[in-house]
This record gives structure tokens, sequence and C-alpha cells, in this order.
């Protein structure tokens, strides 16, 4: 080293030294060795909770160095969850988590309190499994509820996530009972289209309150309200289309092609289908989202997405900036309570991050939305089950994850699209 230090020109100097020049291969191939040691390692520990893929290098071994302290992966919660931004411990043994906390400060009380004792991959896994337990549970009281329950009471009951498919399930249970009986009864579909109305009313009226009295529920329930409006409104146009179009048969396509939801008794876990096809609730906890608002556009996408995801295909919505596409596709995540994880595939993607974000979401059954100007076709290619079968990582599979690449087409693909029409 101080020989070196006299030597201005490190190139020089090291090609004139011998003892350095035999050394310096060795000691790159020892740190080359040293490399896939620790990227094995991390891989081991992403392989036991997916969702670490999703986690850079330097950030999973921070958190891995910090193993004892379970208090320590607080900043990185987000990183691996959708909304959680912060676990509550138990006040006197700092190891239990209680509750999961949003950004907005929303909460979720855990069914079963979860030990954060031992492998830090092993407590986040049961931590994430005792999240998707306890949203379940919940929508499950909720489904029950809003059989009986008025508009008002669903709304401040449950969380923002839980009230919003509460008045999903009301809908649906509305709609069809009104679409089997629409041959017999004649005036049942105005009847329901009332219904519907005055449950938008209610919750307009909810919303017309001051900020005061909304913020005795939480300070996020003008966002929840507001959301579970956007959405209203469309279920609410749905039906109106229904009575327009004279729809009398529940297998109609006017009414299949919609997001319907139901309780699914066989499977304790509540159901969303579209068209003819179905998908469970994952139960990821949401927190606070806004939600878009339905355009028949929006339906479109949502009724090809789902049918591509039904064949075991990823979807690839393609069009000018700024009119929805990843947003669409995260939409359609919190519609079925999913974590859509959102990358962008910048110049500093290169195929092994890409590659680890397609490995957790597989793994872990998210769905993956790349966005970007210049994605290539290659990304859409089809998501089967078989593609996954030779890898050597390890072969747990998730049955419904799903790639989303959206991509602007290039000016001049816009223009010949333009041109054609
Ligand atoms: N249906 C909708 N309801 C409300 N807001 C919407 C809707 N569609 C798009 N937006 C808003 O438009 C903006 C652009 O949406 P988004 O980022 O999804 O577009 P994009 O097509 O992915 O754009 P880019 O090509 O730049 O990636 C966002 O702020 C989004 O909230
Ligand atoms: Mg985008």
């Amino acid at each position: 080293m101080s020989k070196g230090n006299e030597v201005p020109n490190l190139v020089n100097y090291i090609v004139g030294n011998d003892t350095l020049q035999q050394l310096l291969p060795h000691m790159f191939e020892q740190l080359e060795l040293c490399q896939k040691a620790l990227s094995g390692y991390l891989d081991q520990k992403r392989a036991a909770f997916p969702r670490f893929f999703f986690v850079a290098d330097a950030t999973l071994l921070e958190v891995l160095s910090q193993g004892s302290n379970p208090q320590a992966i607080q900043p990185h919660l987000q990183s691996c969850f959708d909304s959680v931004v912060y676990a509550e411990f138990n006040k006197k043994d700092k190891a239990k988590v209680e509750a999961l906390f949003s950004g907005e400060g929303q909460s979720i009380k855990l069914t079963q309190i979860v030990n954060a004792e031992g492998n830090i991959e092993d407590w986040l896994g049961k931590l994430l499994r005792e999240m998707q337990v306890t949203v379940s549970r919940i929508i499950c009281y909720a489904a029950a509820d809003s059989e009986h329950m008025s508009t008002e009471e669903l709304t401040h009951k449950y969380q923002a996530q839980v009230s919003l498919i509460g008045i999903q399930f009301k809908w649906t249970a509305d709609s069809e009972d009104a679409l089997y009986r629409a041959k017999a009864e004649k005036g049942i579909i105005k009847a329901t289209n009332k219904k519907h109305q005055q449950r938008l009313t209610d919750l307009v009226a909810i919303n017309m309150r001051p900020d005061q009295e909304l913020r005795n529920f939480g300070k996020w329930t003008r966002k929840k309200v507001e959301t579970m409006i956007v959405v209203d409104v469309h279920q609410r146009d749905v039906f109106v289309d229904i009575e327009r179009f004279r729809v009398k048969d529940i297998e109609d396509f006017e009414w299949q092609k919609q997001a319907r939801f139901y309780w699914d008794f066989d499977h304790d876990a509540a159901k969303i289908s579209i068209a003819d096809v179905d998908f469970h609730y994952t139960n990821e906890y949401l927190g606070v989202k806004e939600r878009l608002v339905i355009t028949p556009l929006t339906d479109r996408c949502y009724v090809t997405l789902s049918q591509a995801l039904g064949m075991f295909l990823g979807g690839a919505p393609a069009g000018p900036a700024g009119t929805g596409k990843t947003e669409t596709t995260k939409d359609m995540g919190c519609t079925l309570g999913k974590f859509v994880m959102v990358t962008n595939c910048g110049d500093q993607m290169d195929f092994r991050s890409l590659g680890n974000i397609y490995k957790g979401a597989a793994m872990a059954g998210l769905w993956s939305c790349s966005t970007s100007s210049t994605a290539s076709t290659s990304m859409c290619s089809p998501w089967r089950r078989s593609r996954w079968a030779p890898c050597s990582w390890p072969s747990r599979w998730a049955p419904r994850c799903s790639s989303s690449p959206t991509a602007r087409p290039s000016t001049a693909t816009r223009r010949s699209a333009t041109s054609s029409r």
C-alpha cells in the first residue's frame, strides 16, 4: 500500500508488480465466490418469504442483520405489504404484533397475536397469513351484515375496503334477486333501481356532513365515503342500463360482464366473478385507497384482463400517455384484494431485477405491473404453469399471479394506429 502510494499511476504500478499480478485474480475469484454465496443466502431468505424479492439486496441485508430486533422491520414494511406502514407491538411484550396500521392511521386488529420471534422471514410469513385471515374474517361479518344493515351503519362499522365490498355484496344480491324475479314480477327492476339510488343518496348525505362530525369515525372517513360513492355511482348506472336494455335474465351478458361480489360459503371466502371467470378475494389489507372512476373503457379492461387471467395469461394494456393503463391494472387488483407491485422499467432495470420481480410475483401470488414507454412485446408472453416448472428456484407456485406490462406505443405506432382508424 505504502509503495502504491508513492507511484501516482496505479496501473503502471500494478503492471510492474509481480506479486500483485498474481494476487489480484485470486482476490477477484474470492470476491466472486463471496458474492455468489451472498446472493445464494438472500435467495434462500426470499424463497422463504417471497415478498423479499421486492426488497433491494442492501435493504434486505439490513433487515436480516437486525433479526433479533423485530421493531427494526417497521421502516421496511411498506416494501412487503400494500398498505401496512406500521405494526403495533404489545406494550409489555415487544415481540408480539397485535395490529397493523395503514398510512392514513386506519388499523386492523389481528385475530391472533403474531409472535415476532425466530427468523424474520418466518414470522413475517405468519404476519402475512394472519393479516389475510383477519381481513377475510371481517369481510365474512360484513357479508352477513350487508343483508340487513343500513348503509350508514355498514359504512361506519368497518374498515374502508370492507365497507366498500359490503355495499358491493349488497348491490349484487339485490340486483340478482331482481333479475331472477324479473320475468314473473313486473316492476321489480324499477323498484331495485330505486333501492340502488337510495343507497347512493344515503352515501352522499353522509358525505355532506361537516368534517368534525365525520372525524368521530376516523380522520379517513371522508376519503372512504367518497370512494364508496365513486364505486356506487357506477353500480347504479349499471342497473339503470339493465332496465333500459330490458334485461330479464341473470345469464344476460349485460349483467355477466360486471364485477359481481358474493360470499362463497363452500370456500369461506369472498368471490368476485367477471363474466365466466371467478376469483377469490386475496385479502390484502388495502388501507384507505381511492378508487378509479369506472368508465366503459375500465369495464372493458376488466373483462379482457379477467378472461386472460382465467386462461393463465397476462395482460398488456397499451395506449397513449396518461390514459389510465397503470391505474386500471392497480384498480382491478384492489377490486380483487391483491397487492399489485408496480415497477417502472427504466434504464437501470436489468434482467436480474426484472427476474426477481417476476419470481416474487409468481411465488407470492401477486400481480406485477411493469410500466414503460418502451416495453417490448416479448414481456407480454403468456404465463402458464408449465413455464415455471423447469426453473431451478423453489417451485412454490401461487395459483393466481399475473404480469401486466403497460406500454405507450411509440409515436410512429401511435400515428399509424390513428391513421388506420
Ligand atoms: N378512470 C379513472 N378515474 C380517475 N382517474 C383516472 C382514471 N384513469 C386515469 N386516471 C388518472 O390519470 C392519471 C394517469 O393514469 P396512469 O398513470 O394510469 O396512466 P398511464 O396510461 O399508465 O400513463 P403512462 O403512459 O404515462 O404510464 C392518474 O393520475 C390517474 O389517477
Ligand atoms: Mg403508466
